[in-house]
């Protein structure tokens, strides 16, 4: 299995590219489900976890090419000779669930096995499931597989979700596109790549208004055709590389970078002593004179803090001068880099769903490991500060959503390189 290592200590200076949205990725390749027609999506990023959707796809009878080239994935779906999502494929990866509302839609029908736990909490998908069964989907639970049919086809409906859910809403907006009449998602949510699917969608005929706020308005239409769309800006793995100068000192261009994408986030780093500006060609951010303040943070559906960058957060405020309060608001066991943190120094107390982090004047290098995507590359930030040398293992975590990260930071002046076995 890879590592990576990382001998922590220089200031990145520099630009880093930033791709296309995993995502928002993976909800758009199953939108090609919806049509016997060509889609295709450009800006793809490549990514182990697009491969894997693209895999399941595969299985379904769709055709996908351009997996192995990245960039332009070309879809199309017009002979589906599949209906069911295999265990394990979705046990791989939870986004596979987002096949069950398009399998739906256009087949009248769909075999999709329940998720299971995963690292990161329990992640149920019974808002998945109410909303199939709002649009009129009867849904029977049996073998660990959630059995679907809508023998009359789907019918509009209002669905009014009690908590938000980034992949409910994306699989009741792909569904609805196909109903019949008018379906309204309340409390939907709001995501930047729930609007960039809903803008795919409406690229292929769907009818559709209020997205990027929390009431979507579905028209549904009898069939849609093909498009070619590309994929928004990947706003976790800007956050990410954003963190980059900020915990090293340095000063980097994140390109394609956009403000709105990651508006709170660039709040909280303000807040915490780093600069974050405007340019023509993205974001630069850069640390302001003196040491990194102390920040609290609280996790919340967009255009809230996100999830998803919480654990690299968490690797800046370990160096931040003062006492941090992160509380995960989104899922419940999300702090699982915390120990791996302290193994290089960092100070850190979880209770329940509240982290308190004690910012040090320096972490040390030292052998870590990788538990989720999202806290490997917390690892490999708290390394690029570090004093000394870390080898962070069970990398494979990190090729699912940061592609040739070790190239990216590298070419800002990161000491960083894969060693494979
Ligand atoms: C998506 C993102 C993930 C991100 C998360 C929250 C993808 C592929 N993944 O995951 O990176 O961390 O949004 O921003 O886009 N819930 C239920 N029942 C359900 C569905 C969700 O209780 O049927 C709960 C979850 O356990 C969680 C909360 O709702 O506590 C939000 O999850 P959700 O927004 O659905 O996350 P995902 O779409 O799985």
């Amino acid at each position: 299995m890879d590592q990576i290592r990382v001998r922590g200590g220089a200031a990145l200076q520099g630009s880093i590219p930033i791709a296309g949205a995993k995502n928002a990725c993976l909800a758009l390749m199953p939108a090609t489900l919806l049509t016997d027609e060509p889609l295709t999506l450009t800006n793809a990023p490549r990514l182990s976890d697009i491969s894997t959707m693209g895999a399941l796809l595969g299985s379904l009878g769709a055709e996908v090419a351009g997996l192995q080239e990245g960039r332009v994935l070309a879809l199309s779906s017009h002979a589906l000779t599949g209906s069911r999502a295999d265990y394990d494929i979705v046990r791989k990866m939870r986004a596979s669930v987002l096949v069950l509302g398009p399998l739906i839609a256009r087949l009248g029908h769909a075999e999709v096995s329940l998720p299971g736990g995963c690292a990161i909490g329990a992640r149920p998908v019974d808002l998945h499931r109410m909303a199939m069964e709002r649009l009129g989907a009867e849904i029977e639970l049996r073998d660990g597989y959630l059995h679907a049919r809508a023998p009359r086809g789907l019918r509009g409906a209002v669905i009014d979700f009690p908590i938000v859910s980034v992949g409910a809403t994306e699989n009741a907006l792909m569904a609805a596109v196909l109903a019949r009449g008018t379906t309204v998602l309340k409390n939907a949510a709001r995501e930047p790549e729930i609007v960039d699917l809903a803008r795919c969608l409406r690229g292929m005929g769907a009818q559709i208004d209020g997205e990027g706020s929390p009431e979507i308005v579905i028209e549904g239409v009898d069939r849609l055709g093909g498009s070619t769309h590309r994929v928004v800006a990947d706003r976790i793995e800007l956050g990410t590389y954003m963190l980059a100068p900020a915990i090293t000192g340095g000063d980097v261009e994140c390109l394609g970078g956009r403000l709105e994408l990651v508006a709170a986030f660039a709040e909280k780093l303000g807040a915490a002593g780093v600069a974050v500006e405007e340019t023509a060609a993205g974001l630069r951010v850069h640390r302001r004179d003196g040491p990194l303040r102390a920040v609290d943070v609280e996790t919340a559906p967009f255009p809230g803090f996100p999830t998803d960058l919480q654990a690299q957060m968490m690797a800046l405020l370990s160096t931040a001068s003062g006492v941090s309060v992160l509380e995960e608001r989104i899922f419940e066991n999300r702090f699982m880099h915390a120990p791996e943190l302290a193994r290089m120094g960092a100070q850190i107390e979880v209770h329940g769903g509240t982290a308190t982090v004690t910012g040090v004047e320096r972490l040390r290098g030292a052998p870590v490991m990788a538990t989720d995507l999202r806290a490997s590359v917390s690892l490999i930030l708290a390394a690029l500060a570090a004093e000394g040398e870390t080898v962070v293992s069970r990398v494979y975590h990190l090729d699912r959503g940061y592609e040739r990260v070790e190239e990216k930071l590298g070419a800002c002046g990161a000491d960083i390189e894969r060693i494979s076995e």
